[in-house]
């Protein structure tokens, strides 16, 4: 449950920020405070800096490490822009997919995974490039994919 307290704390630091519009200053200090960022959240940010709801989503999407729900289950995002795409990257999502059982944008039966596709971390020459859990792996091949999974997918 997000408190009183938390809004009002937001609206300060908000309305200290020099430039208003900076979303990733303001995003951060909500991850920092709560650890997700709910749409809720969003739309309070947007009305009081006079953002886009829609540039706030493009900036939670584009780093991995903002999530925008509090569940436990560990998103794998798969980077499908055309830099990681040309190097193999939807050979590491094939390979995802069988490994997990699931199709990009499923979730496991056991709510342990969810895959997941961006169009660009914004790294692409060290793509391939995916996320698991936040965490940002470049150059990813099949054979360092195993040692990945391996690693974090239990
Ligand atoms: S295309 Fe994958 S990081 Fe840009």
């Amino acid at each position: 449950m997000i408190t009183k307290e938390f809004y009002q704390n937001l609206e300060n630091f908000i309305g200290e920020m020099e430039d208003k519009r900076n979303e990733v200053q303001v995003l951060n200090f909500v991850m920092k405070e709560i650890g997700y960022i709910p749409l809720e959240v969003q739309e309070f940010i947007a009305d009081k800096t006079g953002l886009f709801l829609v540039t706030i989503q493009n900036a939670i999407d584009f780093f991995p490490r903002y999530k925008t729900s509090i569940d436990n289950t560990v998103e794998i995002k798969v980077c499908t822009g055309l830099g990681c795409t040309g190097k193999g990257g939807l050979l590491i999502l094939e390979e995802l997919e069988k490994k997990l059982g699931i199709e990009a944008g499923e979730t496991t039966k056991d709510k342990k995974y969810r895959l997941t596709t961006q169009r660009c971390f914004g790294k692409c020459a060290k793509g391939p490039n995916l996320s698991i859990g936040g965490v940002l792996y470049n150059n990813v091949n099949i054979e360092n994919l195993e040692k990945l999974i391996k690693t974090n997918v239990k």
